[in-house]
């Protein structure tokens, strides 16, 4: 999806529209990226709603700076959860985190004789953060549309998980920020916008001198690099990695020299796919 001022209010709209039906929010974001992943207003558009954070893609993410991030939303009074929605690992802690949230309400129904009714939850996200996988694995069931490509959520229903929850089955669409480019870069990067919107070098050197400085003896001994860069803020030492990884993995052209844009597609695929390792492109710390 291109993002323009329309769509971002007409995605406000409905999600708000939503909000009315729903007791809890969970807000799904990519453990890779946190903060670049959320969208920049969603505390103005979900307006003090009960809220989960989950840290979705865990598989994919350094989990010792997963614990950081954690440790962040916890500090913001967030309760955040590391989830891999493709696998399910954790997804059963979402329905307990949720009655917590929701417990104020279940206890005063309860005092008032009331049967207590299902939580009424909604998925929130950019595009591409797995909702529609979550909302398959908390159905038990193949239900949403699911692709590898921005923008497939589609259908709205109630779905039961279990007889406490009720899930809609159409996630709320939020939009990423735009403004930062360093932001950009590391959307694209993880696969949440399109690899047409940033040239792929840009993305791939970006990705690579952020692994040079956070995953630097992982990279060097994984591709057998002779001599790591000394100057992060030398280009040319950043492009001679890329060179090193593309030799590697056969982006040759005629002549023996590296094909960057090769190369550069390589390491971009590796990396969303974990085969670098688990890397996140993120940490509190750099804010
Ligand atoms: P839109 O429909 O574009 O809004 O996307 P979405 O948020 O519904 O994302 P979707 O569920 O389609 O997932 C996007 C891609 O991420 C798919 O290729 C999923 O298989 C993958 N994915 C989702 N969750 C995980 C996860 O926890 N780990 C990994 N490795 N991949 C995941």
């Amino acid at each position: 999806i291109q993002w323009f001022p329309g769509h971002m209010t007409k995605a406000r709209r409905q999600i708000e529209d939503k909000l009315k039906l729903i007791d809890v929010v969970i807000e799904l974001l990519d453990a890779r990226i946190p903060l670049s992943s959320r969208n920049p207003m969603v505390d103005e558009i979900l307006k003090g709603k009960p809220r989960m954070v989950l840290l979705n893609k865990h598989d994919l993410a350094d989990p010792v700076v997963t614990a950081e991030w954690v440790r962040y939303f916890a500090d913001q009074g967030l309760q955040a959860l590391p989830i891999d929605a493709a696998s399910g690992t954790q997804v059963k802690e979402i329905l307990p985190r949720a009655k917590a949230l929701w417990a104020h309400k279940i206890e005063s129904q309860l005092r008032k004789g009331i049967n207590p009714r299902a939580i009424r939850a909604l998925i929130v996200g950019i595009p591409n953060v797995g909702k529609s996988t979550l909302i398959n694995q908390l159905a038990g069931k193949k239900i949403a549309a699911t692709g590898d490509k921005p923008g497939v959520t589609k259908g709205q229903q109630w779905i039961k998980v279990g007889t406490e929850m009720d899930l809609l089955d159409t996630p709320g669409i939020l939009w990423p920020k735009f403004e930062d480019q360093m932001v950009g870069l590391r959307l694209a990067a993880t696969g949440a916008i399109k690899e047409e919107i940033l040239h792929l070098d840009e993305v791939a050197f970006f990705s690579i001198k952020y692994m040079v400085q956070h995953y630097g003896t992982a990279l060097q001994e994984r591709f057998g690099i002779a001599e790591m860069p000394d100057d992060l803020d030398d280009p040319n030492q950043i492009v001679s990695v890329m060179e090193a990884i593309g030799r590697k993995r056969g982006a040759i052209v005629s002549g023996g020299k590296v094909d960057l844009d090769k190369a550069s597609l390589i390491i971009i695929r590796d990396l969303r796919a974990g085969k670098l390792g688990r890397i996140s492109l993120e940490k509190p710390t750099d804010y």
